[in-house]
């Protein structure tokens, strides 16, 4: 020991929380506090061992435990020294009581004692990691060559040094599950009620919403038809800055340019055949509010070129009019044509595209969204059987498979009417396929309850895919991926060890 009195030994430990209270994750609060203690108990080598779980891994590596390497550690050293010394490990983590040996070789707790003599191992001291009745793990220490002068009250400095170490891992561990616990909070205030979805692809979307709500930047909303554009668009203006003011929606699609711009801009008496009155456009009716802009790529050049002035300067002139009207407006426009093919073709203003596209969210197809599916299909169910007054109904397992199976080329929408269809015609209680009417060319190529096609991807591909998209959904938390999988971390940890090469 260093430390010659009482007082000193009271500094470095005051010294030691203020290091481990300036340390942000569990890796850094072990290695820091295996460089300290080794560094103050004279010992050749250290490291920490965390019970799996004690908190939210940062780099697990399949391992049961979790071990934090450094001082004089190498891998391969650790996990021998976890074969010799695994028992006392064990038990420290079991009982809580430190242990000390100052001649291990001699020391039957210790496995192979021969392996103690290879690795040069003289004196071994563990002391538990422990925060109230809870063992987070284990502080290892070890001398080599001579014996360690090492006492009762060294002891109990490697004790206490463990139990600082506890206590800010405690913390730590809180801080990080907060964290984690915080964005997904986050991402679920992001999901306005009405718009379902929990696959990847879903959150996606709903994590770019979060960004985009508190600004006021122009949106583009891209992807097919009955995706949720609108409905998107919708949620976008009531939850943010702009709720509480109007929200217009104008369809731009096959509409006459003189109309659609006297729609939009509004228009002098007599500027055209049928403009008996002056008429307010709809952008300055919008003042303040969001301006939906709905098939926007259908729009004509000219129809194009007032909007770019209308993003620009917010202003605009009514047709035949030569007065300029303002407007405070927020753009949120929305297309399922390809905007690219679009753009080549000179059918759409580049300075345009970019003005709208400070924010472009792409609504993935429904069959890109795997559960959500039954998520959705069991909602609209419900919301029919309600608005029918009809007593409640569910779906037949093979309803619930084919409703999977299917392509769904018209997206929620065609999910929406083809289960407000089935509510309808369904008899009984619970909707069977037929009450669907699906078209059957559409099911994938598949036939419910048949499993197995020549060109289905393997096994692998499929476990892959699975896994892959799960733990994405948990940010990546390996943890929570196989407990959610019924996997152990073991297994998780070796497959994406095979898949990444
Ligand atoms: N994630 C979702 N959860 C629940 N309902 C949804 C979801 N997405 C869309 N819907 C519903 O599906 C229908 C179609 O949505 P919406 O009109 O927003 O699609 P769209 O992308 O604008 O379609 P289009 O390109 O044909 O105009 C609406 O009834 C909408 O409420
Ligand atoms: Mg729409």
């Amino acid at each position: 020991m260093k430390y010659k009195n009482e007082r000193e030994q009271y500094e470095a430990l005051l010294d030691v929380t203020r290091q481990l209270g300036g340390v942000h994750t569990s890796n850094e609060l072990l290695r820091t506090i295996v460089a300290l203690a080794k560094e103050l108990l004279h010992a050749d080598r250290g490291f920490a061992l965390l019970r799996e779980g004690t908190v939210p891994p940062v780099s697990d590596r399949g391992d049961e435990v979790k071990i934090e390497t450094t001082g004089g550690f190498q891998r391969e050293a650790t996990h021998a020294m976890l074969q010799i010394s695994g028992s006392v490990l064990r038990n420290v983590l079991d009982t809580g009581e430190p242990v000390l040996t100052i001649d291990a070789q001699s020391d039957e707790r210790f496995g192979a004692s021969e392996s103690l003599v290879i690795h040069g191992i003289r004196s071994v001291a563990c002391a538990p990691m422990k925060v109230r009745d809870r063992i987070l793990g284990v502080l290892y220490l070890d001398w080599r060559g001579a014996e360690a002068s090492l006492d009762q009250k060294a002891m109990e400095f490697l004790e206490a040094l463990a139990t600082q170490a506890a206590v800010a891992l405690d913390n730590l561990g809180l801080a990080e599950r907060l964290e984690a616990e915080n964005r997904s909070l986050r991402a679920e205030l992001g999901r306005p009620p009405e718009l379902i979805g929990e696959s990847p692809a879903m959150r996606c979307v709903f994590e770019l919403m979060e960004k985009i709500l508190p600004t006021d930047a122009s949106v583009l909303i891209l992807g097919e038809s009955g995706t949720g554009k609108e409905l998107v668009a919708r949620a976008l203006h009531a939850r943010g800055p702009r709720a509480g003011r109007a929200f217009v929606a104008q369809f731009c699609g096959a509409l006459p340019e003189t109309l659609l711009e006297s729609e939009l801009f509004g228009h002098k008496k007599g500027s055209f055949t049928g403009a008996v009155f002056d008429k307010k456009g709809l952008f300055e009716l919008a003042d303040g509010g969001t301006f939906f802009l709905d098939e926007i790529a259908d729009t004509s050049l000219s129809t194009q070129t007032k909007l770019l002035r209308v993003l620009e300067e917010g202003e605009f002139r009514p047709v035949g009019d030569t007065r300029t009207v303002h407007a405070d407006v927020r753009i949120v426009a929305a297309t399922n044509r390809d905007m690219s093919e679009a753009l080549r073709q000179g059918q759409f203003r580049e300075d345009l595209f970019y003005r709208l596209n400070v924010f472009t969210l792409t609504m993935p197809p429904l069959r890109d969204r795997g559960r959500d599916v039954l998520l959705i299909a069991d909602r609209f169910v419900q919301h029919f059987t309600d608005e029918l007054g009809l007593p409640p109904k569910d779906l037949s397992s093979d309803t619930r498979r084919l409703l999977q199976q299917y392509v769904w080329p018209g997206n929620v929408r065609e999910l929406r009417n083809v289960i407000h269809r089935a509510v309808l015609v369904s008899e009984t209680e619970r909707i069977e396929c037929r009450d669907l009417g699906l078209d059957s060319e559409k099911h994938n190529g598949r036939s419910p309850g048949e499993v197995f096609e020549d060109n289905d991807p393997p096994l692998d591909d499929l476990v892959r895919k699975i896994v892959l998209e799960r733990l994405a959904s948990f940010d990546g938390n390996r943890t929570k991926t196989a407990k959610s999988l019924g996997v152990s971390l073991r297994w998780l940890h070796y497959r994406l060890k095979d898949w990444n090469g």
